[in-house]
């Protein structure tokens, strides 16, 4: 925070914060016009003023708190100087880009300003703010109910987000001259230093797979049934679900996996009351022993509940590929 230059208008506008107290607080603006900057000078600002803060960090690629992936809850300490951001919960959203994942990101933001316990609540979110982006930031802001949303603008580029949503106290704020773009390579060594560092102390675990509960697939929702041909397969109501080759005949398929989908895909980890704790990478799923095998820093006693992602990532935070549309 040495270099942060701060334009007078942003301590204006944070005396007014103070002053009038709004405790749930939404930051809009598009790429990299200093939104995670601005978030992270407001929260050292009420917390220097002896107030507690916590971040909603919803932003899914460019994360100021936790790991990509996933909106997080973080609890501010530390001084203006040297800033910590301790992550209390996350919700894993599966991908990095929120196309196509609106509805998880809209719930996981939602979801972590409730569970939020501070005096303020600093709501960062993604620079996607035109076509499919606008339309997520008006669900954002119907499910956050914000009590103030400070609109970071260059220009009028929020305006059609702000004018349908006028029922809401703003405060429009200017971008610091010192605002500068990221490249696109930046962006994605950004995303795999985070991804790098969250799992540098993640550590190889082996789990039952009748001890946790799967979500984000039909897998491991049904019955297990032979079916020729399938490394594994179960019934469900939707049809079987086969872990096979190549297309298994006479069956009533509802899904085919191949075998080895899993191999370092990201996951989600919640533990037993479904609040999310962390992520993990699996490494293999053993059908026939029934057993899952991973890597996470989460330790297995709170790992209750993993949430198969869209994501596939080395341990060092390279991404590997994508989950195909069909999805598992
Ligand atoms: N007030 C500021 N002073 C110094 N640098 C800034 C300021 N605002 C933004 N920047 C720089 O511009 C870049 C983008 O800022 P950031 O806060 O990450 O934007 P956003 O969260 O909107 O994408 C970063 O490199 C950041 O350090
Ligand atoms: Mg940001």
């Amino acid at each position: 925070m040495q270099d942060l230059n701060v334009p007078t208008q942003w301590r204006e506008k944070t005396a007014a914060i103070l002053e009038k107290r709004p405790r749930v607080i939404l930051v809009l603006g598009g790429c990299d016009t200093g939104k995670s900057s601005f978030c992270r000078f407001l929260a050292t600002e009420l917390l220097a003023c002896g107030h507690s803060v916590a971040i909603v960090d919803a932003d899914l690629g460019q994360k100021d708190i936790g790991p990509p992936a996933s909106v997080t809850l973080g609890r501010v300490t530390g001084t203006a100087e040297r800033w910590i951001a301790v992550t209390e919960e996350l919700y894993f959203v599966g991908s990095t880009n929120p196309v196509g994942r609106m509805l998880p990101l809209v719930i996981g933001t939602t979801r972590l300003v409730g569970a939020a316990n501070a005096a303020f609540v600093i709501v960062d979110t993604t620079g996607y703010i035109d076509g499919a982006g606008r339309v997520l930031k008006g669900y954002e802001i119907d499910a956050v109910r914000p009590d103030l949303i400070v609109a970071m603008e260059k220009r009028d580029e929020l305006q059609p987000i702000l004018r349908s949503h006028g029922t809401y106290r703003t405060e429009r704020i200017r971008p610091s001259p010192k605002a500068r773009p990221r490249d696109r390579w930046q962006r994605e060594l950004g995303r795999k230093q985070a991804f790098a560092a969250y799992f540098r102390e993640a550590r190889r675990l082996e789990l039952g797979v009748d001890e946790i509960i799967f979500q984000r697939s039909l897998l491991f929702t049904g019955e297990p049934v032979p079916v020729e041909g399938a490394l594994y397969a179960e019934h469900t109501p939707e049809g079987v679900v086969a872990v096979a080759e190549t297309s298994v005949a006479g069956a009533d398929i509802a899904k085919r996996l191949r075998p080895g989908f899993e191999r370092n895909l990201l996951c989600g980890v919640t533990d037993e009351r479904d609040r999310g704790v962390g992520l993990a990478l699996l490494e293999s799923i053993d059908f026939g022993r029934r057993c899952v095998a991973l890597s996470s820093p989460v330790p297995a006693e709170k790992l209750r509940v993993i949430q198969l992602g869209d994501l596939y990532l080395a341990r060092d935070g390279s991404e590997l590929g994508r989950v195909d549309r069909a999805g598992l």
